[in-house]
């Protein structure tokens, strides 16, 4: 039987914060004291340092097929860099194609993940094409694939989206079974609509991304998805979260006694729509969608964050090289959608979010990884530090400064959006599993160390 003790640090959970010794056998954590004086096969002396909970990303995408290319990471080097940087737990997309089954996207994201992931793992099923095939296999999928969260794409027309009678027919569906409903937000006829007017008008540049995707074309899906799922009985998620305009309509649902998860993701919270006003093609690392938006946005989202509003701050970690964002440098529309930010996250959050006095340390631990683990049934496994839990732990000193650089990071990608930044506060070790996996900041990890996590059928759980 392996253990370890880590000696002198301060636990944080979501609801407490004192000075603990926390002893780890195998896999779990099986005691926490103010002192233990209890042999172990090592020790960490924490002095100094914080004990948070492996966090949680509830919305990556490793490896994945879109826009005629392929995100940059793999299931290995994209958790891999979560691990460096203090996210142990990953929920990554499986995305149905148009006329396949759900059960062969659930196949292909088990080949690509099983045996190379660092990190453990769980998937959520997008489903793109809800008919009477796709119907039948929910209850599978719920029941024993262990999945019970179910994305819609509102936009992406043409290749991901699907349209409200489907949306709203799975959701009854969902609730038959036990499933939450996650989605993608963003009115996609819309959408499309501006982005064939900028081309007619010959305007190409990055600019018009966001210029095509303004914040009523969000929030006008979100109250959409609200909508149905309130008159489905559905629960409702409903991701990468980014304006004051939808953070409204979420406010709004409370009112008639409505809960809606919600999710923003770190970029959202930290990046503005300026960058997409710079010279060159400077704009495309920053082109996802939905696009980034304005600093009174960002004051809302903080906001959202500390009234409960917004439950779990994510990545919506997709990212590509600079010679694939410039499959658009004659076509904004043609760079493929989305940015790196998984081994960021957690550190970034620390240092803007409670550092910076945003949001107190409990809530760093909350929308880092409790709620996720919460909402997509891996609590109380994941999410916390407890006896019996999985001992997912975070060795952080909250004095070590560092630069983000592309340099130096993880990340299979050549770019960061956060390059320069200074970042108070560094994960020392990660710990998944009773395993030290980062030491210092060196991997210990042999390749498929990663578990996949199956999640039973969805419960109210906060
Ligand atoms: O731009 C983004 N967000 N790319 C990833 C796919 C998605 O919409 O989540
Ligand atoms: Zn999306
Ligand atoms: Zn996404």
């Amino acid at each position: 039987m392996n253990s370890l003790l880590i000696r002198n640090g301060t636990v944080v959970t979501a609801t407490d914060q004192y000075p603990g010794d926390v002893l780890v056998r195998d896999e779990k954590v099986v005691a926490i004291a103010d002192s233990l004086d209890e042999r172990a096969d090592r020790v960490i002396d924490a002095a100094g340092c914080y004990l948070f909970p492996g966090g949680i990303d509830a919305h990556t995408h490793m490896e994945l097929p879109f826009m005629g290319t392929f995100a940059s990471d793999t299931f290995h080097s994209g958790t891999l860099a979560g691990l460096h940087g203090g996210t142990t737990t990953i929920v990554d997309f499986a995305i149905q194609t148009q006329g396949d089954s759900l059960e062969s996207a659930i196949q292909e994201w088990h080949r690509k993940a099983d045996g190379h992931a660092v990190g453990d793992y769980a998937f959520h099923c997008a489903v793109t094409d809800f008919n009477d095939n796709t119907r039948a296999e929910i209850p599978r999928v719920i029941n024993e694939h262990g999945i019970n969260s179910f994305k819609t794409f509102m936009a992406y027309k043409g290749a991901l989206m699907v349209d409200d009678r489907q949306m709203f027919e799975l959701m009854k569906e969902l609730v038959k079974h036990g499933g939450i409903i996650t989605t993608h937000a963003e009115n996609g006829d819309m959408v499309d609509h501006l982005v064939q007017k900028f081309l007619a008008e010959g305007k190409t540049e990055p600019r018009y991304h966001v210029l095509s995707r303004p914040p009523i074309c969000e929030a006008e899906a979100s109250g959409r998805a609200i909508d149905l799922a309130w008159q489905a009985g559905c629960p409702l998620y409903i991701v990468h979260m980014t304006c004051e305009e939808s953070l409204a309509r979420v406010r709004q649902a409370t009112l008639r006694n409505q809960k809606v998860h919600t999710e923003t993701c770190v970029q959202y919270l930290l990046l503005d729509e300026s960058l997409y006003f710079q010279d060159g093609f400077e704009g495309a690392k920053v082109v996802m969608s939905p696009p980034l938006r304005k600093k009174k946005d960002q004051e809302a989202l903080w906001a959202g964050i500390n009234q409960n509003l917004v439950h779990h701050v994510a990545t919506d970690h997709c990212p590509f090289c600079t010679d694939q964002k410039e499959m658009g440098i004659d076509n904004f529309s043609k760079i493929p959608n989305g940015a790196p930010g998984i081994e960021n996250r957690f550190e970034l959050m620390y240092s803007e979010g409670v550092d910076q006095e945003r949001i107190s340390l409990n809530k760093f631990v909350e929308v880092t990884s409790t709620t996720a683990a919460k909402i997509f049934g891996l609590f109380p496994r994941k999410g916390t530090i407890a006896v019996g839990s999985d001992a997912d732990i975070v060795v952080f000193d909250p004095e070590l400064e560092h630069t983000i650089s592309a340099e130096t990071h993880h990340m299979n990608v050549d770019y960061s959006a956060y390059e320069g930044w200074k970042v108070r506060g560094k994960c020392r070790s990660t710990i998944l599993r009773g395993q030290v996996v980062i030491d210092d900041g060196v991997a210990q990890v042999e390749e498929g160390y990663g578990q996949y996590l199956p999640r039973g059928p969805f419960k109210v759980r906060y």
